[in-house]
């Protein structure tokens, strides 16, 4: 571990993925997390495989594992990204059976909200930067996406009252204590909140979209047609705008950005 330490949920493909081994050139330490162990071998990075869907494991893991203690005596900025996301069921409503509703809202939703706290109140005297990956899906309404499109629409709606507790009720959140917000030292402790929109990507939740049928996605022909026309950014030129968010100053508690914006 070095003075720069980020968790980061879904690093075993995709935005995740690139995200963690560009952070790791910048000679950070991540601990990815995800079903699956992925491929990323590096000094630097630590694997926990977890099913963020299981709520129960996650309170445990985090509230057991990855308290102050932790983390090493030089660290001085901790990021959280919650990147990990399902887009299923793709469906209209009421043909996915309840139980994948709700699996969906767990990973999508309340495990990031609930890290997003965890992370606030338990990491008092560190720089904080958290990431929630958000989509065009949590502001536009999209037929077949009931799920995905409210999931992240809480999602980012959840960045948002983040940022107003830092700003109204700082004492609540010991990591916002020293916020510039709160009127004291930058340097001293601080936090903010990056709601990030990638654009579309390629990556495994895109290929598991383009096999979805007409029937249940309306939209497909447009997914079809940005693969097939070389449409789609690669994750590693979507991820500048999170990093530079990651390194930077507490400009403000709040932030929502979109790549290409
Ligand atoms: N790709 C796009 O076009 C696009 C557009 C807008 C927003 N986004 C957002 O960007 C983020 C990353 O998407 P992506 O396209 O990179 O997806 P991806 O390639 O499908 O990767 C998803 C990651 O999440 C992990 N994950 C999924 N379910 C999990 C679970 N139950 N527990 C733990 N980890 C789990 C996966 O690992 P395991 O399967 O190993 O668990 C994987 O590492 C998501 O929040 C997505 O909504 C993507």
């Amino acid at each position: 571990m070095t003075e720069k330490t980020c968790v980061i949920t879904g690093t075993s493909s995709g935005i995740g993925r690139a995200l963690a081994l560009r952070l790791l050139n910048a000679g950070w330490s991540v601990v990815g997390i995800s079903r699956r162990g992925g491929d990323i071998s590096h000094d630097g990075y630590r694997h926990v495989r977890l099913d963020l869907a299981d709520l129960e494991a996650v309170e445990e893991y985090f509230t057991r594992n990855f308290d102050a203690g932790a983390l090493p005596t030089d660290c001085r900025r901790l990021g959280l990204v919650n990147n990990a996301a399902c887009v299923q069921p793709v469906a209209p409503p009421g043909k996915p059976p309840m139980a994948e509703l709700l699996g969906a809202f767990k990973l999508n939703t309340v495990a990031p909200i609930w890290l997003m706290g965890h992370f606030a109140r338990s990491f008092a005297n560190l720089s904080l930067r958290i990431v929630n990956l958000s989509s065009g899906a949590a502001h536009k309404p999209y037929a077949g996406w009931t799920v995905y499109c409210a999931s992240k629409a809480a999602l980012s709606m959840a960045s948002r009252v983040l940022g107003q507790e830092i700003v109204e009720n700082p004492a609540a959140l010991p990591t916002a204590g020293a916020s510039p917000s709160a009127g004291a030292s930058p340097s001293a402790g601080d936090i903010a909140v990056l709601d990030y929109q990638p654009g579309v990507v390629d990556t495994p939740m895109q290929a598991g979209l383009r096999a979805v049928s007409r029937e249940d996605f309306p939209h497909l022909e447009r997914f079809l047609g940005l693969h097939r026309n070389g449409g789609l950014i690669r994750p590693e030129d979507t991820i500048g705008e999170i990093v530079e968010f990651l390194e930077g100053p507490a400009r403000q508690p709040y932030t929502e950005k979109r790549f290409g914006d």
